[in-house]
């Protein structure tokens, strides 16, 4: 009869760290929140930090019972003051990942977070991302140049904006009749699993970063 492993060598994974940086509405977070208590992602928020105090996206996190921090874009002089304070943070409650959810600013990556901050995008990168591009301006502009398709990308952050290794991406038509409002809904269904389905990647370990491209190992 096969006997059982003693208790010290089950292997009991502990569900991910995650800090979630927020400037918005906070719609991306709900949607985390929402899977985690699904138990469709095995996580667990320890942080939110917000760039903006009157935001709904902290009412959310303030609703869910979340620990949230106020940290201002404008007390901070410098990206590198900006990144120190809020990393720091995330080092005080211990973050496996730190999720930029609708979170407008320019980080710099300590090098103990490289390849453990990940951002979502709202279009098809390396299109209609960088600097100037966020919310409707985004899907305003696939409009503006005739795409057929336009979707989302979960990206690992780097130190410039929406540049770092591509994680998933999902894609959706563009419709004749779209306005950017209608895409951008389009588009955040499929931002509601591309982005839990990359944390979830991460959690199990098996994303392997090699320069640019993120190899999904397959599960053993
Ligand atoms: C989404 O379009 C996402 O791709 C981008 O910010 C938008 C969500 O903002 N990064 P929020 O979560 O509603 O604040």
């Amino acid at each position: 009869m096969p006997t059982k492993p003693p208790k010290s060598t089950v292997n009991v994974k502990k569900p991910l760290r995650l800090a979630v940086l927020i400037s918005g509405t906070g719609n991306t977070l709900q949607n985390l929140i929402e899977h985690i208590r699904a138990r469709k992602l095995p996580a667990e928020i320890v942080l939110v930090i917000s760039s903006k105090a009157d935001v709904a996206g902290v009412e959310k996190a303030r609703r869910a019972g979340l620990p949230t921090e106020i940290i201002l874009r404008s007390s901070a002089e410098t990206v590198e003051a900006f990144s120190q304070a809020i990393f720091e943070c995330c080092r005080e409650v211990q973050a496996d990942l730190v999720c930029m959810a609708g979170f407008l600013h320019l980080l710099r990556i300590p090098d103990d977070f490289q390849n453990r901050v990940m951002n979502i995008h709202p279009a098809l990168l390396p299109a209609f991302g960088g600097k100037g591009y966020y919310g409707l301006r985004v899907h305003q502009a696939v409009l503006e140049y005739g795409c057929k398709v336009t979707g989302c990308t979960v990206h690992f952050a780097d130190n410039e904006y929406d540049h770092g290794p591509i994680i998933v991406q999902r894609v959706v038509p563009v419709l004749d009749d779209d306005t950017p409002e209608s895409l951008a809904a389009r588009v955040f269904e499929e931002e509601c699993e591309a982005y839990p389905e990359a944390i979830r990647l991460f959690a199990e370990g098996r994303l392997r970063v090699e320069g640019r491209r993120v190899r999904i190992l397959t599960r053993c």
